[in-house]
């Protein structure tokens, strides 16, 4: 081979390496959990903010709420390529390469892999919470009747004050997303649509296979039916001899 055929051959495969190759980053699973969940999210805060019979609305979006943080956490351990949680847990040096301008990779970057699992941790908080809480009016969670009424009470309380937690978390999400689009001029909107992206050459992505979707939906249903099927009938609630005003209704 003449000395120029050889300069250009690393030439090509130095422009291969510099070349975008499309992956599917985010499959169809994540992006259905994604977008549902945002609707789920929405649609309790709004509830909840309004309250009274809007409570019945509120409780059936948590209980959508229980069942997409259970799918995505079996997901995370057992789905597509960048859905799982072993291949965006940041480790130390990958947070403080990022931090320096120097991580490349694909999927969640390491600091939007922490504020991942900040959410999903928090969803399921506040989820939990909300099973076991109640309005004072005639609204309770469906777990409300398992707990006496101090811990209920309690954990009311801190239903309400993660709420806020949540709201400042998903402003954050939001606002990093909004940094990456306008001023970073990367579209990370885009690929939670259509699952494409343009990333470096090399990058694959592979699809969670059909025996993990079918397993991660049936721990998801799994867990909304234990949770529903919990929640006593109204009638076999008696309502207290004095007043049957302050009885909280189950409504699940
Ligand atoms: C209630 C509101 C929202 C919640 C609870 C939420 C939650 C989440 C969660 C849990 C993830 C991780 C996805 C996964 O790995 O499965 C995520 C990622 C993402 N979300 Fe949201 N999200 C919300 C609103 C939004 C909105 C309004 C947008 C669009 C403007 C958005 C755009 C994205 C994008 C682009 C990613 C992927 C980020 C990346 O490439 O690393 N989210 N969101």
């Amino acid at each position: 081979m003449t000395a120029q055929a050889s300069v250009d051959r690393i030439a090509v495969s130095a422009q291969a390496a510099r070349t975008p190759t499309r992956i599917r980053l985010w499959d169809l699973p994540v992006r259905v959990f994604h977008w549902s969940l945002v609707l789920a999210v929405a649609t309790a805060v709004v509830t909840g903010e309004l309250g009274g019979s809007w409570m019945e609305l509120h409780g059936k979006a948590g209980l959508s709420i229980v069942g997409l943080v259970v799918f995505r956490l079996v997901w995370g351990l057992i789905g597509s390529t960048h859905a799982r949680f072993v291949r965006f847990a940041p480790t130390p040096r990958q947070l403080a390469a990022y931090l320096q301008g120097r991580w490349r990779g694909t999927g969640h970057n390491p600091l939007g892999a922490l504020s991942v699992f900040a959410l999903l941790a928090l969803l399921a908080a506040q989820a939990t919470t909300g099973l076991f809480s109640n309005d004072d009016i005639g609204f309770s969670g469906p777990l409300f009747n398992l707990v006496d009424e101090a811990l209920a009470s309690r954990l009311t309380g801190l239903h309400k004050q993660l709420a806020n937690g949540l709201l400042v978390l998903l402003a954050m999400h939001v606002a990093a997303i909004a940094f990456y689009v306008w001023l970073k001029k990367d579209n990370l909107v885009m690929p939670m649509v259509t699952g494409w992206k343009d990333v470096e050459a090399g990058a694959s992505a592979e699809k969670g296979g059909p025996v993990a979707f079918v397993v991660a939906s049936a721990v998801a249903l799994a867990a909304v039916f234990a949770v529903s099927a919990a929640a006593p009938s109204a009638a076999a609630v008696a309502p207290p001899a004095a007043s049957t005003q302050s009885q909280p209704k189950p409504s699940w």
